[in-house]
């Protein structure tokens, strides 16, 4: 099959793969539509690195080809929509309903064999147990959800990852008391995903920071009240001015230790901020102690928002069916894999939402 594979930092390279059959628990799947995610860009830059060679790839959806013998959640034919928070289902985060930090995540993904290679026989790993650049994937059953057969599975790629982070962080990762005030840094498909599930789950102001104008229009379609352009004014002094004492939650959806910081600076007392993005180099954040004692202020981190997908999915894609969630107003590019780096060029610039690779 073809596959755009990550040999090495910088580029996506096409090539002929052999992909391995689906062990006892795992499904192969005819990928249909892939997201373009910052997370694979993040590989592709080197800011993160992964063992190489790999295919990246995780927000995808697609047609269920072959199945393991032991699989039980999907059968050929079906259309599903992958999550890269694999679960175990039986661990204490699991039974405690805190799927996406399952203990077992990591030692799922390891199988007997590489589950791709190239014709000689190197082996090529697929990034985290999805690998969706590619005509075809083979992913554990617990990496998967059926969706109806009606959807389009280049709108229900989006909520394996970027929809399922933004509003599951919303939602999931907090509770957003009916009026309160939320601010969201950064407006990818992440951050997009988040402006819609505080919209959705009653917010009041929804304040949308950006460095684009083009993102920050876009945000207001899709539930922004007001917006804040980071390249030309001060964050904290705008944010004061539309509430007073700061916001009750913050989201950050960049991956950037500075925003990070800036929306904890920007929460008034007993506000809670939340990363979504994957800060480089394991950075440490800096905060003031004083803020987060006297203030009460809070910060956590939200994994692919907290999701539980076998139930999230579904939902969203109703939200979907009823005009309430927006997924083809995120899709901005489209383009067949032969052309996938053009796309990453594009997100790189800061150009799209979300670019899908249609397979
Ligand atoms: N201030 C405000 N906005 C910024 C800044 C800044 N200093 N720097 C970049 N941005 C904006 C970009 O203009 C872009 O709209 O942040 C947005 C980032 O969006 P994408 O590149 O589309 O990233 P996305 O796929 O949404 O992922 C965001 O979440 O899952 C993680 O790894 C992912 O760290 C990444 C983050
Ligand atoms: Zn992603
Ligand atoms: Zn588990």
């Amino acid at each position: 099959m073809r596959a755009a594979v990550l040999v090495e930092p910088g580029r996506l390279d096409l090539q002929d793969v052999v992909l391995d059959e689906p062990g006892p628990r795992e499904v192969e799947i005819r990928t249909a539509a892939v997201g373009l995610c910052h997370s694979d860009l993040h590989y592709i830059d080197g800011t993160f690195s992964t063992s190489l060679p790999e295919i990246l790839g995780h927000e995808a959806a697609g047609v269920v080809t072959r199945v393991g013998s032991e699989v039980e959640s999907v059968r050929i034919g079906d259309h599903v929509v992958t999550c890269l928070t694999i679960f175990c289902g039986h661990c204490r985060y699991c039974t405690d309903g805190h799927l996406s930090i399952c203990a077992n995540r990591s030692a799922l993904r390891k199988r007997p064999r590489p589950v791709a290679t190239t014709p000689d026989g190197t082996a090529i790993g697929t990034m985290s147990g999805i690998g969706g650049f590619a005509e075809r994937m083979v992913v554990h059953e617990n990496g998967v959800v059926a969706v109806p057969a009606g959807v389009p599975l280049d709108r229900a790629c989006l909520v394996g990852c970027s929809v399922l982070t933004g509003v599951g962080a919303t939602t999931r990762s907090v509770r957003i008391p009916l009026g309160a005030d939320v601010l969201v840094v950064g407006c990818g498909g992440v951050g997009m995903a988040a402006v819609q599930g505080a919209r959705l789950g009653g917010a009041g102001r929804v304040i949308a920071v950006d460095i684009s104008p083009a993102k920050l229009d876009a945000a207001k379609e899709f539930g922004a009240t007001h917006v804040i352009n980071a390249a030309h004014q001060d964050v904290l002094q705008a944010v004061r001015e539309l509430t007073g004492a700061g916001v009750d939650f913050a989201f950050e959806a960049i991956g950037r230790r500075e925003t990070v910081e800036q929306a904890v600076a920007c929460l008034g007392p007993g506000g809670t901020a939340t990363v979504l993005g994957m800060i480089p180099d394991d950075q440490p954040v800096r905060i003031p102690a004083t803020d987060l004692l006297f203030n009460e202020k809070k910060l956590q981190g939200s994994f692919i928002g907290s999701n539980q997908f076998r139930t999230d999915v579904p939902r969203l894609l109703e939200l979907y069916a009823q005009g309430r969630l927006k997924l083809d107003e995120m899709i901005s590019m489209r383009l067949p894999m032969d052309h996938i780096n053009e796309g990453f060029d594009a997100l790189r610039r800061g150009e799209v939402t979300r670019a899908v690779v249609e397979v």
